[in-house]
């Protein structure tokens, strides 16, 4: 890549933290949609901490999410979640990964309002499938027919989700193209540079071509 168009990419990074101030970016969407490995990467592309929700409900427990829904139950589970990214939210800037059932509690979906961009990683049933069966360290597809929960899900998920400011198709090509789809989309949204969001669409950009 040449110097210059180099500075033009870095001035771009820099005008997008500018514009976040301390709000964070935080990636919704279900299971396997790739929250965790690309807001990984995005994090390090804008030179952000990366803070995976999930991880930080297990600290504070000191169990892990498959401990804590067998011992206490999904609705306790539930409640730590809100309370943890509530409190994660105070520090930004970041990126911030959340499981995917934290964006259906209302308050949490406010507290993202308030302190946050919201970036929806939507990725079709073949896909979240194949993602999914590599582990299984996640208790609701813990059952005889996975792929039924995850279509229960997204049904009841996916118009929740498609309220974020947003939506980036986490398609299966490399994590950084994602990556630069969301940093595209994210500088759209906040009115940096003047690349259009590819491969993504904002709030933003749909209120102007409405
Ligand atoms: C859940 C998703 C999981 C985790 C928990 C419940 C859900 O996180 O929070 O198992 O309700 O969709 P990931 O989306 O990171 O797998």
């Amino acid at each position: 890549m040449s110097d210059h168009r180099k500075d033009d990419r870095a001035k771009r990074l820099a005008q997008i933290r500018e514009a976040l101030g301390s709000r964070s970016i935080v990636l919704i969407g279900l299971m396997g949609a790739g929250k965790t490995a690309v807001g990984r990467r995005l994090a390090s592309r804008l030179d952000l901490p990366f803070l995976d929700a999930d991880n930080e409900i297990e600290k504070a427990a000191g169990e892990s999410i498959k401990e804590i829904f067998a011992e206490h139950g999904e609705a306790y589970f539930r409640k730590g979640e809100q309370k943890v990214i509530a409190r994660l939210l105070e520090s930004g800037p970041q990126v911030l990964a959340t499981g995917g059932g934290a964006y259906m509690n209302p308050e949490t979906r406010d507290a993202i309002k308030a302190l946050g961009v919201s970036i929806w990683l939507k990725a079709n049933l073949r896909v979240l499938m194949k993602r999914v069966q590599r582990r299984d360290h996640r208790p609701l597809l813990a059952t005889g027919d996975p792929e039924a929960v995850m279509k229960k899900l997204m049904a009841e998920r996916d118009p929740v989700y498609a309220g974020a400011d947003i939506t980036v198709e986490s398609r299966e090509v490399p994590h950084d193209v994602i990556v630069g789809a969301a940093i595209d989309a994210i500088a759209a949204q906040l009115g940096c540079g003047n690349r259009s969001g590819r491969g993504a669409s904002t709030a933003a950009n749909d209120k102007r071509a409405r």
